[in-house]
């Protein structure tokens, strides 16, 4: 623990899980969430992430269903096929043998932008998309605007970059408000959507914060939900669900381009459970042991959120100390993650092992472990994030093998969150091992290739040229036909 002054505040580093486990759980009802810079939460939206007190905890009721394991469930095949459609595209950039260089934190960011879009607007999907692209704008300026260096005022000024900013936000809002409109249109219209849960349907933000505004009470008015808080929350979703997922995907394809042992066991546990050409169902992803182990120790060694910030909202003790009121906390999950004090002597080495037998036994303190936060305002989104980290990496396991591309360096830097700092390019190529002396594929994965690739270009383009191939392709084209 330590103390640094930034200015006239003061901000407590503390680093200690029990002292963690006080602020964030058991007297959580003395902090609060410190106020964000007005330029950050502009792009983090004012909705969950930085809303307090009794708002905070009506929107979090009303939002939660979104993630109750059932609606999860609902989502994977919308998941999947939105995968194997990305998958898909990799076929066409493969060279002659069969190989493809992905830059993958580019890739994985638009993967998971279509799973937040799906969450946060269901059926209005294409016009939350072009929303969402423009809130990806808007993000791109703020975290340029963050680098530099601090004038007062400046952001008042009309610069180039603060009108295009302005436009955007207001673009943003516009379009957010004439979704909404619609969407209370098509519900009055239609209520059989609303009704049942089901694949097509999955419970989406936009349907139930629209379904808590028209629901709210009309006489205790701070507590209405508004058009503006549905505003709010769909910036947030996007904010808070996007980065953090696609960083997550990005440091675990990296950690198992290095380690291709840990690689090679955790493909062969996906064969085992979900075979070489089924789409992984939510009972074998929760078979996934040792995925859900890797995914575990990348969370550890790169955390996309570095650090939890509170604030002391009265003069508090905490373990004997006297935290006057005002005091920033600051929690370096980070550098919790990296102590070798909890972590023993390995703590830097990327070993899934330690979380064998669960997250709590891993480190000396079971609360050691924190990528999600602790406490009543542990993340949200913790298993949507999950869900698709791990149906993401299982289907590229049942694929392809990978590797670190020479030109790949390690850089992981904090701009808001933590990412590759020179991007993370991956050489990804077709898995071949086994049975045919020919081409080294085994039938399993023969058997995959149509659905994989557009396997009779390949052929025509005389890669995988081999009779093994060309029967199974043909075989598979008569029983299509
Ligand atoms: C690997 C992925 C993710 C990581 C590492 C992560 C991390 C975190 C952390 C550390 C917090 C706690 C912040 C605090 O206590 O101050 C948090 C809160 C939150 N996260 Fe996530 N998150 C992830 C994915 C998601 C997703 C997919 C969504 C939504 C779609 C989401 C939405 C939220 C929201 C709304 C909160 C605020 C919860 C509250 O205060 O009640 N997150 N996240």
């Amino acid at each position: 623990m330590f103390l640094v002054w930034f200015g006239s505040t003061a901000h407590l580093i503390i680093s200690d899980p029990a002292l963690i486990k006080e602020i964030l759980v058991l007297k959580s009802e003395f902090f609060e969430k410190d106020e964000p810079p007005l330029l950050v939460k502009r792009i983090e939206g004012n909705g969950l992430l930085n809303l307090k007190g009794q708002k905070w905890a009506q929107h979090r009721k009303v939002i939660q269903p979104i993630f109750h394991t059932e609606n999860l469930k609902v989502m994977i095949p919308m998941m999947a096929k939105s995968m194997e459609e990305a998958l898909m595209k990799w076929s066409e950039k493969m060279s002659n043998i069969g190989k493809v260089e992905i830059e993958v934190s580019d890739w994985f960011q638009n993967l998971v932008e279509d799973v937040i879009t799906r969450a946060t607007f269901g059926s209005s999907y294409e016009a939350g998309r072009a929303i969402f692209q423009l809130q990806a704008e808007q993000i791109v300026h703020a975290a340029e605007a963050y680098h530099k260096v601090y004038i007062p005022g400046y952001r008042f000024l009309p610069t180039k970059k603060n009108i295009i900013s302005w436009r955007l936000e207001k673009e943003i809002r516009k379009s957010l408000l004439n979704l909404i409109g619609d969407r209370r249109t098509r519900r009055r219209e239609n209520a059989s959507c609303r009704a049942a849960l089901s694949e097509e349907c999955p419970r989406d933000l936009l349907e139930l914060m629209i379904k808590a505004a028209d629901e709210s009470p009309q006489s205790k008015e701070s507590l209405a939900v508004t058009e503006n808080d549905i505003v709010e929350e769909c910036k947030t979703f996007f904010f808070a669900g996007k980065q953090t997922t696609s960083n997550l995907l990005t440091w675990t394809a990296v950690l198992l381009a290095m380690h291709p042992q840990w690689q090679e066991q955790a493909r062969e546990e996906v064969l085992r459970v979900c075979g070489a050409r089924d789409t992984p169902t939510k009972d074998d992803l929760a078979k996934l042991k040792m995925l859900g182990m890797i995914l575990n120790e990348s969370l550890r060694l790169y955390p996309p959120a570095v650090a939890i910030i509170r604030q002391a909202k009265t003069n508090v003790q905490l373990s004997g100390l006297h935290i006057p009121r005002g005091t920033e906390l600051i929690i370096p999950i980070l550098a919790v993650h990296h102590d070798p004090v909890l972590w023993h002597h390995d703590a830097q080495e990327f070993n899934p092992a330690r979380f064998a037998t669960g997250a709590a036994q891993a480190a000396k303190h079971p609360m050691a472990f924190m990528p999600f936060g602790l406490g009543s305002r542990r993340c949200i989104g913790q298993n949507l994030a999950v869900q698709q980290a791990k149906l993401a990496i299982a289907m590229i396991l049942q694929r392809f093998s990978f590797e670190l591309a020479p030109d790949y360096a390690h850089a992981p830097s904090v701009v808001m969150l933590l990412h590759p700092q020179h991007g993370a390019p991956l050489i990804y190529q077709l898995c071949v091992h086994g049975s045919c002396g020919e081409c080294k594929m085994d039938d399993d994965l023969v058997a995959l290739l149509p659905r994989i690739v557009d396997t009779q270009r390949i052929i025509n383009e005389g890669r995988f040229g081999c009779t093994h191939v060309k029967e199974e392709v043909q075989a598979s084209e008569k029983i299509d036909t």
